[in-house]
């Protein structure tokens, strides 16, 4: 199959989620089963053309955004062996973040970016004589590609054979603007209704998405169930039900090139599950770093995340205090965003010194010491659509703790007191108490059942979410999207 993949981010360039790490590493199993492949994305003012070998490929490229040509240039690389493209138009992109400024105010023009940039990936296919069997676009930045190539592109030479899939990776993220940016994205006004783009006499990309692709997916199959709900759909549950089964969930997968302790360049010492030795070396040098004291028999449990409403970590705010009170326990928390929060962690390694540490910022280094060196990692999600950390953690061999929702769900088993399976540790309800006492249970299993821990270390580790078999799951989406296309 040909696949044309528009996407708003991709590791190594530019990241800011998970939905970064898919994009990077789905194209190269694609290749891998013999696919082929191009990734579209913009060219940020913070990705470096030199160290990734971006160099000029197309100028001028024009493209039709309601009635304004707007004209810009491409550039290319190939990263490992996928061709990336890179959408150059200063005036959207050569800017210091993706979707917003350093204070976390979102660009106003986002859906006049996005829209552009969604329509200047399937000009770049028409200009490049690329014939894609399938458009694979990711959440409401690039969702409207289904509905160009439904509008515009149906009987095109190059376009009019696409089929079109949507990645949902987090529903609560719709791209909700409003009306007046409608014309500059070219949609029609006939199709300004509530069954299509309309949302509350504002415009909804993502409703927009979901109402046009071919397939459409989330990424894990419990957070599908969960969209199909009027509490987890974030009031598009409706409009996922009416798809039925042309919309499904499947689990994201790990790159285990990048995360992955016996080979992993980032970390003080490699490790593997016959021999964790280098393990103690990463908690004592994750220790040294942070300012935790320096002793191997006190659990560590580690945190990386985005600091949002839907991470939970205001619910590990309220416990945390009482943790480090009543319990023999360090924590080493790395993450950025909501200020309050920013605030509230950056503080804490001054009330309990020793026993907190934490940094705010982005670390991709240190993500993977707090992987490494931590005993436990911790994901109070209140909902996950899949969530790579935790998968991440088995590898590491460090147990994760999570609420029971989306992918943490369908990655973790629940640990049994009798018998010592599972891979870590669930609880069921968003609170305080729950974060408290699961967390409390994970340090008490630590320091009581040693021989317990050791069973699910070895369980863990030995978990497999490689890429492979989530990509050929992609490629019967894609296959189910062209048949529907086709009308068989
Ligand atoms: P989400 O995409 O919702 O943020 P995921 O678990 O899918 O959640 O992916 C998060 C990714 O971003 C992981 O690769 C994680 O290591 C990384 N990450 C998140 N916050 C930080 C941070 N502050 N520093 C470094 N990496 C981070
Ligand atoms: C989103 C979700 C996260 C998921 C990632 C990649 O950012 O919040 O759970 O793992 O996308 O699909």
């Amino acid at each position: 199959l040909r696949i044309a993949m528009i996407a708003s981010e991709c590791v190594p360039f530019a990241k800011t989620g998970g939905l970064a790490d898919v994009v990077g590493s789905l194209p190269k199993a694609l290749r891998a089963l013999g696919h082929d492949v191009i990734v579209i994305m913009p060219l940020y003012g913070m990705i470096n053309r030199e160290r990734y070998d971006i160099r000029p490929f197309l100028a001028p490229m024009g493209v039709w955004m309601g009635d304004t040509e707007e004209w810009c240039a491409v550039h290319t690389t190939t990263h490992e062996g996928v061709p990336v493209f890179f959408i150059e138009f200063d005036r959207y992109f050569a800017r210091p973040g993706l979707y917003h400024d350093a204070d976390y105010n979102d660009y106003l023009d986002n859906p006049r970016r996005f829209g552009f940039l969604t329509r200047a990936g399937l000009q770049l296919c028409i200009d490049m004589g690329f014939r894609p069997d399938i458009v694979h676009t990711h959440d409401w930045q690039t969702a409207l590609a289904a509905a160009y190539l439904k509008i515009w592109h149906w009987n095109h030479p190059v376009l009019g054979g696409a089929a079109s899939v949507l990645t949902i990776h987090n529903i609560a993220y719709q791209g909700v603007y409003d009306a007046s940016h409608y014309p500059y994205l070219g949609l029609q006004w006939s199709n300004f209704t509530p069954d299509k783009f309309e949302d509350h006499g504002r415009i909804n990309f993502l409703k927009g998405g979901i109402q046009y692709s071919d397939m459409l997916n989330t990424v894990s199959p419990t957070y599908a169930n969960e969209t199909r709900t009027p509490e987890g759909g974030h009031g598009l549950a409706m409009y996922l039900n009416d798809r039925g089964s042309a919309y499904r969930g499947i689990l994201n997968g790990v790159d285990y090139t990048q995360w992955n302790p016996e080979t992993d360049p980032l970390i003080p010492a490699r490790y593997s599950a016959g021999n964790l030795a280098g393990k103690a070396i990463c908690k004592r040098e994750l220790q040294l770093r942070m300012g935790l004291d320096p002793n191997p028999n006190i659990p560590i449990v580690g945190v990386v995340s985005r600091l949002a409403h839907q991470k939970g970590l205001d619910l590990l705010a309220g416990a945390i205090e009482g943790l480090v009170q009543n319990a023999l326990v360090q924590f080493a928390i790395l993450g950025a965003g909501d200020k309050g929060l920013e605030g509230y962690y950056s503080l804490l390694p001054v009330r309990f010194p020793g026993r907190v540490g934490s940094f705010i910022g982005y670390d991709n280094q240190l993500s993977h010491w707090i992987e490494a060196g931590s005993d436990f990692f911790a994901m109070p999600s209140r909902y996950e659509p899949c969530g790579l950390n935790q998968m991440y953690s088995l590898r590491y061999g460090t147990l994760p703790i999570v609420r029971a929702t989306g992918g943490l769900e369908d990655t973790v088993q629940q640990y049994d007191e009798h018998t010592g399976a599972g891979t870590g540790f669930k609880f069921y309800e968003p609170s305080v108490h729950a974060v408290y006492y699961t967390i409390g249970w994970a340090i008490s299993t630590y320091f009581d059942r040693p021989h317990h821990m050791q069973q699910m270390i070895q369980a863990a580790m030995a978990q497999d979410f490689s890429w492979e078999r989530s990509a050929k799951e992609y490629v019967q989406l894609y296959r189910e999207a062209i048949a529907r296309k086709r009308g068989m």
